[in-house]
């Protein structure tokens, strides 16, 4: 139990930016902070922390709380672990009074799993420092890959020792209960042991002998598995065990490194990404402390989702041989999808970063790294066009897969940057590439979605419930939908057209026939009414196509499918391209379009009276809606305005098709 006047001095002495400064990047943004929620996937930053209110709110997933709270929801501990968590951080002294058997009972699974793998690691360390086997065999081994003390003792590296069951009988004796031991996977039930009876020290053997051991930490720095290395070059003995997947050590989404580099690179704002334990640890001896390995298996999504908490931008550092290229290429989609900013960076031959920094010196490293480093496009485009350079097949195969690759990019402008990059660098028109990614866009746009879950499922709710209540509620409004997309259709595939309007001066005399554009005279009657369409779509859509008009320029159906915009492209590639693709089908059987154009005039102005038409009785039906509800003394001004609207419906279809010159 820690006593209440202690807890008030943790309390008192956290400072929540600090705390969860110690997690996420955070940014000043005005009077407080904002980074991304690290309890939801979250590409734009919705966690905010208010240093003067000591709390924390993220808008995305509605998680809030005080220090205390975010060290037990991120950490998973228990409140008075968290207390612990930040007495550490502050240097306070907590003094509990003694547990008793009973309440080590009840201590919870995984802080008792915690406690024996925080023994282990300390066992395996001074193994390696103080007893003979450990000092020759491991510490040699170490000494051997020419790692130093400071490094050896920073990632508590240790040694198992080869006889049978050492560390498992010493931890017995020391009175940690055989059911954890085998729980972390520290030691392996044998055969005599029958299931569902309580576990025995003679029911246990241990996992790892003879071998060096790294421990892997969780992100508070909490020892949760290890990876042990045989010494042998015997290729029939796995060269790694690592610790099974237990309730503390989730292997998807732990990061080897993490703990002791997320500080750098905070600061630096990249990350390293490295295949091995050596890798990481050699870089670190390198004076490279922000870099990550994923460890045992390949990279995870989770895992990128913890490193973008501290940054976008990520290298990717491999060894030269084939595995290695295939676990980046594997690897590159997921980060690229993710939103990270992938870089990329290829040791000489087959080193990795570990055998290559043994080969150089510091600054060497240091320089290598640094005029290496590599755009993914760059490194994709050049490897790729070496291997295919006169066959036009190949080439074909190389852009399309630069192409997947850039479709996944979620930000827009990022990857119109490199549409462009790409066009330059394979000589292919920027337009074409465009469209391909468009195209892939709207394949891909469903799955992007989920990723956002939290909040993007919560809008989508939110609107079909709000659209649902306009159902019920407003069943009389008149949906214009099809009108508006009907008239962009129009604009879109025939907006050139050129008809004859009837003009005519305010006193309503006719002068003059005019030949505008049908798209003008669409434009001119909406904009007499001033009408927006009511569909945001569309609305796009249109402000789209008026600005090209604006800078003197036909907005072409092209144009539009490939906006950089994915909203517009979606909407001209699915509701006007296809079906003009449709259209041309008939064409050719010798139906219907020629019709459509001789007609265009006609049609245009129906749409138009349509949906004015409908907007009018709209108002009309809301003002309706409204006499049921106000005083008696404004229900004379209502009924004047509805009967005003009534007129004005006479006067739309008279005024339709002429325009009135001042
Ligand atoms: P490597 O085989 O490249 O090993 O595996 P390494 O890290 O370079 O080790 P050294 O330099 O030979 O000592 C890369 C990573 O893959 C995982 C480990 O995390 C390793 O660091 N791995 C590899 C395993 O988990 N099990 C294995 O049997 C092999
Ligand atoms: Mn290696």
């Amino acid at each position: 139990m820690i006593p209440k006047n202690t807890v008030d001095t943790i309390i008192e002495t956290s400072h929540i930016e600090e705390v969860i400064g110690d997690f996420i990047t955070l940014k000043k943004r005005g009077a407080n902070l904002l980074g991304l929620c690290p309890f939801h996937g979250e590409k734009t930053p919705s966690f905010t922390v208010s240093s003067v209110k000591g709390i924390y709110k993220c808008f995305g997933c509605g998680k809030a709380g005080n220090s205390v709270n975010f060290v037990m929801e991120h950490l998973k501990l228990t409140y008075p672990e968290a207390l612990k968590w930040l007495a550490k951080k502050y240097n306070i002294e907590v003094v509990e009074k003694e547990i008793t058997p009973a309440e080590r009972e009840l201590q919870t699974e995984r802080e008792s799993m915690i406690i024996v793998m925080q023994y282990a690691q300390r066992y395996f360390s001074e193994t390696m420092m103080q007893i003979d086997e450990g000092k020759s065999v491991g510490l040699g081994y170490f000494i051997e890959r020419d790692l130093k003390n400071d490094i050896i003792e920073k990632f508590q590296l240790g040694y198992s020792l080869e006889a049978q069951n050492s560390f498992t009988n010493t931890a017995i004796i020391n009175g940690y209960s055989p059911k954890y031991l085998a729980k972390t996977g520290m030691s392996i039930l044998n055969k005599r042991y029958i299931e569902g009876n309580e576990i025995n020290a003679t029911d246990l053997f241990d996992r790892y002998s003879g071998r060096v051991m790294f421990p892997i930490h969780d992100d508070g720095g909490r020892v949760v598995a290890f990876g042990g290395r045989t010494l042998t070059n015997d290729k029939k003995i796995a060269k790694y065990i690592n610790s099974p997947e237990t309730e503390i050590y989730n292997k998807s989404k732990i990061l080897y490194g993490l703990w002791l580099g997320k500080k750098t690179i905070q600061e630096k704002d990249t990350c390293y990404l490295v295949e091995g334990y050596m890798d990481v640890i050699a870089m670190h001896q390198a004076g490279i402390e922000n870099v990550v390995a994923s460890s045992g298996t390949s990279l995870t999504v989770d895992q990128i989702k913890s490193i973008h908490r501290f940054t976008k931008n990520i290298v990717v550092l491999y060894d030269g041989d084939e595995a290695g290229q295939k676990a980046s290429n594997r690897a590159i989609p997921l980060l690229l999808e993710e939103g990270m900013n992938v870089k990329l960076l290829q040791f000489p031959n087959n080193d990795d970063p570990d055998s290559f920094s043994r080969k150089v010196t510091i600054q060497e490293f240091q320089n290598y790294i640094e005029t290496n480093i590599t755009d993914f496009l760059h490194f994709k485009t050049k490897k790729l066009k070496e291997q295919s350079k006169n066959d036009p097949i190949k080439r074909a195969q190389v852009i399309k897969d630069i192409v997947d690759n850039i479709a996944i990019i979620p930000d827009n402008i990022i990857r119109s940057i490199y549409v462009k990059e790409c066009s330059n660098i394979m000589e292919i028109e920027e337009s074409i590439i465009q469209l391909e990614v468009n195209k892939l866009r709207l394949k891909i746009t469903p799955k992007q979605k989920k990723d956002d879950s939290v909040s993007d499922e919560n809008t989508i709710t939110e609107i079909s419930k709000q659209n649902k209540f306009e159902e019920t509620h407003e069943s009389n409004i008149l949906k214009i939908d099809s009108e508006e997309k009907e008239l962009l259709r129009i604009m879109l595939l025939h907006g050139n057209i050129l008809v004859k309007i009837d003009t005519e001066n305010e006193n309503e005399v006719d002068i003059e026939n005019l030949e505008i554009t049908i798209s003008e005279f669409i434009l001119y009657e909406l904009w007499r009414d001033q009408i927006s369409f009511e569909n945001p779509i569309y609305q796009l859509v249109l402000d789209e196509y008026t600005l090209e008009l604006s800078h003197d320029r036909i907005p072409t159906i092209q144009h539009f499918s490939m906006s950089q915009n994915p909203i517009v492209s979606s909407f001209v590639i699915n509701n006007i391209i296809n079906n003009y693709e449709l259209s041309n089908k008939w064409k050719t059987l010798g139906v219907t379009v020629n019709e459509e154009i001789n007609n265009i005039k006609k049609s245009t102005e129906h749409l138009l009276f349509s949906l004015k038409e409908k907007k009018i009785n709209n108002y009309i039906s809301e003002k309706q809606e409204l006499l049921k509800s106000v005083n008696p003394e404004e229900t004379e001004n209502i009924i004047k305005e509805i009967i005003h609207l009534t007129g004005l419906k006479k006067r739309v279809n008279k005024l339709l098709g002429r325009i009135i010159i001042k």
